[in-house]
């Protein structure tokens, strides 16, 4: 059995007061692309802070086999910088030659190699969230968070998008964490899929990743109704 490479156990997080999460109790092993979905207000946004060192649970702990591992966060607002070349969001300006020539192959990478000089406010809703994908690649993250990254865009980018990041993220071998709305999105593109209900995972499924229509229709359907009607107190039960 591999080692995970994060384990979060009996993880709570208070604001104010108010409980946001309660008993946050998974495991994401190496490679695996892993969806969290549920309903607004759920806790997702939060455990994914967690998980990226933005902010601090309040009860159990977050452990990563490797204190060292390299994690990347992609949002819906994809926080591109307008008045900085596609290329230079990606490279940060670096003035390092392998910095500037591993950016330009993040570019070519994402389809954009051919976009290096222009500005992101000359980019389409797919093309900007291609390129916010690239400038999270440089880093070589070990482990990418991604918060509902194509929340913005039309049902047939957001069709291309989910298989350009589950090939993009396979190819790399690296570890995904999705955070979506879309039960189907989830189905589609991950290994396994998590509920997150009233602040603590509910339940989880195998996803459907690479399989057909009717498969991904049959997992989807599941799962919204765990959803809909599972009670918020089981945690992690298949
Ligand atoms: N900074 C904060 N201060 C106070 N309460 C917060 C804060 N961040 C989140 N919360 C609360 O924690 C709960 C979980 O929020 P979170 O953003 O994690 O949900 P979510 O599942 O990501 O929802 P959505 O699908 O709408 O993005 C909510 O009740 C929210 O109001
Ligand atoms: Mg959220």
């Amino acid at each position: 059995m591999l080692k995970p490479l994060l384990t979060l156990e009996q993880v709570g997080k208070i604001y104010g007061g108010k409980v946001a999460l309660h008993d946050v109790n998974f495991a994401i092993y190496p490679g695996e692309f892993i969806a969290l979905v549920g309903m607004s207000g759920g806790g997702k946004s939060t455990i994914l802070r967690l998980i990226a060192q933005l902010e601090a649970p309040t009860a159990g702990d977050i452990k990563f086999a490797d204190p060292n591992t390299t994690v990347r966060v992609m949002f819906q607002n994809d926080r591109l910088l307008p008045w900085m070349t596609n290329l230079e969001n990606v490279s940060f300006k670096s003035k390092n030659k392998t910095q500037q020539q591993r950016a330009k192959e993040m570019l070519s990478e994402v389809g954009l190699a051919d976009f290096a000089d222009s500005y992101p406010g000359q980019l389409s809703g797919g093309q900007k969230q291609r390129l916010a994908l690239a400038r999270a690649l440089m880093a070589q993250p070990q482990l990418l968070l991604l918060d509902e990254p194509l929340g913005a865009l039309d049902a047939l980018t957001r069709r291309k998008m989910q298989t350009f990041i589950a090939d993009i993220c396979a190819k790399q071998h690296l570890t995904t964490l999705l955070i979506t709305h879309d039960v189907d999105e989830a189905a589609r593109m991950a290994d396994r899929v998590i509920v997150v209900k009233d602040g603590t995972n509910v339940y989880e499924a195998d996803g459907a990743k690479n399989q057909d229509t009717a498969t991904i229709a049959t997992v989807s359907e599941r799962i919204l109704n765990v959803i809909l009607h599972a009670p918020a107190t089981a945690a992690g039960v298949h």
